[in-house]
């Protein structure tokens, strides 16, 4: 596997001096291709503005982000971005069919072949068929399948998901995230998912970084170890699937996560500067300085260390 995603030392600070607010602090991580990583953390820790500067939506006051070894400046072309509200995401003025195509015209993709690519994707996501509807006719879960064809039709190297499924209901959330685990296979792309929702993160993910209270720093980082074929009722009571969602919701409840940052994440950087790692990428609960604080104040060191695979 190659690496996709290289986020060193990133650092994002919104305005200065008195009004200064330091979102993200020294996040340093790598997802590999065709990887699907969650991102769970407090409200408000820095998950968004991370992605942010990872798509070069906004720059990053600190450090560096490099795409498949190139230095992220501005908002690459093959990066694409899913959000959580998708009636503000698409053109109510447009078809469906137009919405899709729209990177594609913007990439100056010649019209049959935008037209191909529209249908393809559409197909892949369910909705052969709705092309010539509008956006505003259509449920939530079809309006959000059409930004999630919208944003692969380019065939992002990677596809970047802010909370993409927060504002559907239980059961389309469910077929929407057997979608993205389908399309994600099929296409071999690879995602970076924000999520606030536990299960989620672990049904969906090969990996799920823990992210402390802002300034955000990385306090875990653990494997998915689950079978690629999922399901959302076999796969969500197996006991491995129980015991990665309890590590989770321990490690969101730990005095790591809870606490403010600022000495988590000198810390964080300090382990994984003395790891040798050279992504850095290392799960405070499973390794070095970190997993001793951890086991000193967070009784669950042991469970941690059995679910927990530190990268290396
Ligand atoms: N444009 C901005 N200007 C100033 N501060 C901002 C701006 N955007 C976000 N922040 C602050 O940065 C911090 C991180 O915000 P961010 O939106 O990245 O958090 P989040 O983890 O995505 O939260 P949530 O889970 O609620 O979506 C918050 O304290 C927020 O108030
Ligand atoms: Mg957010």
């Amino acid at each position: 596997m190659s690496t996709m995603l290289e986020v060193s030392g990133l650092t994002h600070q919104y305005g200065q001096g008195e009004r200064a607010h330091v979102a993200v602090r020294d996040l340093t991580f790598t997802i590999e291709s065709g990887q699907l990583a969650c991102i769970v953390g407090p409200s408000g820790c820095g998950k968004s503005t991370l992605l942010r500067c990872i798509s070069g939506l906004i720059p990053a006051t600190g450090g560096s982000v490099r795409l498949h070894g190139d230095e992220v400046s501005g908002v690459p072309d093959d990066l694409a971005v899913v959000f959580q509200d998708y009636s503000r995401s698409l053109f109510p003025w447009l078809t469906v069919a137009k919405n899709v195509e729209f990177p594609l015209r913007w990439q100056k993709v010649p019209k049959a072949d935008r037209k191909r690519r529209a249908e393809e994707v559409l197909e892949s996501v369910g909705l052969s068929g709705v092309g010539k509807k509008y956006p505003w006719q259509l449920s939530g879960g079809m309006q959000q399948r059409v930004s999630i064809a919208r944003a692969l039709v380019s065939r992002p190297a990677l596809l970047l998901m802010d909370e993409p499924f927060a504002s559907v209901d239980a059961q389309t959330r469910g077929e929407l995230e057997d979608l993205t685990r389908r399309v994600q296979r099929e296409l071999g792309s690879t995602i970076l998912l924000v999520t606030h929702d536990i299960d989620e993160s672990v049904y969906l993910a090969d990996r799920v970084l823990v992210l402390s209270k802002s300034p955000a720093a990385i306090v875990a980082d653990l494997d998915i170890a689950l079978p690629a074929d999922r399901d959302q009722i076999t796969t969500r009571e197996s006991e491995q699937f129980v015991s990665l969602r309890s590590e989770v919701a321990r490690l969101l409840q730990s005095p790591q996560v809870q606490r403010t940052g600022e000495a988590d994440t000198t810390d964080a950087a300090h382990a994984a500067g003395e790891s040798g790692d050279a992504a850095g990428a290392r799960t405070d609960a499973g390794s070095g300085a970190g997993s001793d604080r951890f086991t000193e104040t967070h009784g669950t060191a042991e469970s941690s260390d059995e679910t927990a695979t530190a990268r290396s």
